[in-house]
């Protein structure tokens, strides 16, 4: 499988370095518009293949959409990142230009790709992908939920004082500080409900934790996270690859599910060889219910800005 992925910030390289380790694609082909900047990244990572058992080929070029040519999945990570005390929303007028202009040029070359959106604000933006390509919604997917519920699971193995392979869990809605809603309620520690562990304080706590996750981050770091963001891209990518049919929290276009329409939110979606395969329909509580559908005025609010742009 040919992958690529346009942004060789610390985003992207991280994702090319984990679809690299995990060895499923044949060919990465790293994007910027740096001049020189994708090379090296590429390069470096290239050095990283006999020590570390890999055989993809990563390659990096300098804005040349024509290298892409015949890419089955596109991660799109341009634009700028978050500084401490940014919202993932403040973006908006810078990112939303750029994604629109890479997406041209990635389908010129690449009519069939399925694409990954990472970029923030990145529910607006996978929106904004859909009204510029009028791809089939299953090609184009929004990655944030598959973060957002590592970040859970995270946190809440962190109060279970268990390990993290033993918790299960998932963040739907929106992707941002205050639309995130991680489904405490189903949440399990090995298929056990985490309520008969954790107190109704507690997991407010790890609610509150995961849905500032990237915030406390961008805090401690200066500018916004890699390893979570590329890790969990490189695990939709390789949901595609080998149609693994597995389940992760996504942003996609809903057309009633959720009783939404018209707007790309996070929700649990089955990954495989064509991208979405399928929306699954979790019954939430009214509590649930009214949260969801807060983070999507809050989503739909953003994507008014989209009218410049569009
Ligand atoms: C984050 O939450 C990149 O939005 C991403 O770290």
């Amino acid at each position: 499988m040919k992958v690529t992925v346009v942004g060789a910030g610390a985003v992207g390289a991280s994702c090319a370095e984990y679809i690299a380790l995990k060895n499923f694609a044949s060919e990465v082909i790293l994007l910027d518009i740096k001049e020189g900047f994708a090379e090296g990244k590429a390069m470096d990572l290239m050095q990283t293949a006999s020590l570390n058992g890999f055989d993809t080929r990563i390659k990096g070029v300098t804005n040349d959409y024509s290298q892409t040519a015949g890419s089955e999945v596109a991660v799109i990570t341009s634009g700028i990142p978050r500084k401490p005390g940014m919202t993932r929303e403040e973006l908006i007028g810078t990112n939303a230009n750029i994604v629109k202009s890479v997406v041209e040029q990635l389908i010129k070359y690449s009519p069939n790709v399925i694409i990954i959106i990472v970029s923030n604000p990145m529910d607006t933006l996978a929106y904004l992908v859909h009204k510029v390509t009028k791809l089939p919604k299953n090609r184009i997917i929004g990655m944030g939920g598959a973060l957002d519920s590592a970040r859970f699971k995270y946190r809440l193995a962190e109060a279970l004082k268990s390990p993290i392979s033993d918790v299960d869990g998932m963040v739907i809605a929106a992707h941002s500080d205050t639309g995130m809603l991680p489904l405490t309620r189903l949440a399990s520690r090995n298929g056990v409900p985490v309520s008969q562990f954790l107190s109704e304080e507690q997991l407010e706590y790890v609610s509150q934790e995961t849905k500032v996750g990237g915030a406390t981050l961008t805090k401690l770091l200066g500018t916004s996270a890699w390893y979570a963001p590329g890790a969990a891209v490189s695990a939709l990518v390789q949901a595609i690859a080998c149609d693994q049919k597995k389940v992760y929290p996504c942003s996609t276009l809903l057309n009633g599910e959720y009783g939404e329409s018209d707007i790309c939110l996070g929700v649990p979606t089955v990954i495989g060889k064509n991208g979405i395969e399928e929306i699954i329909n979790i019954e939430l509580s009214e509590e649930e219910k009214a949260k969801f559908k807060e983070s999507a005025s809050a989503v739909r609010e953003i994507n008014k800005a989209l009218d410049n742009v569009l």
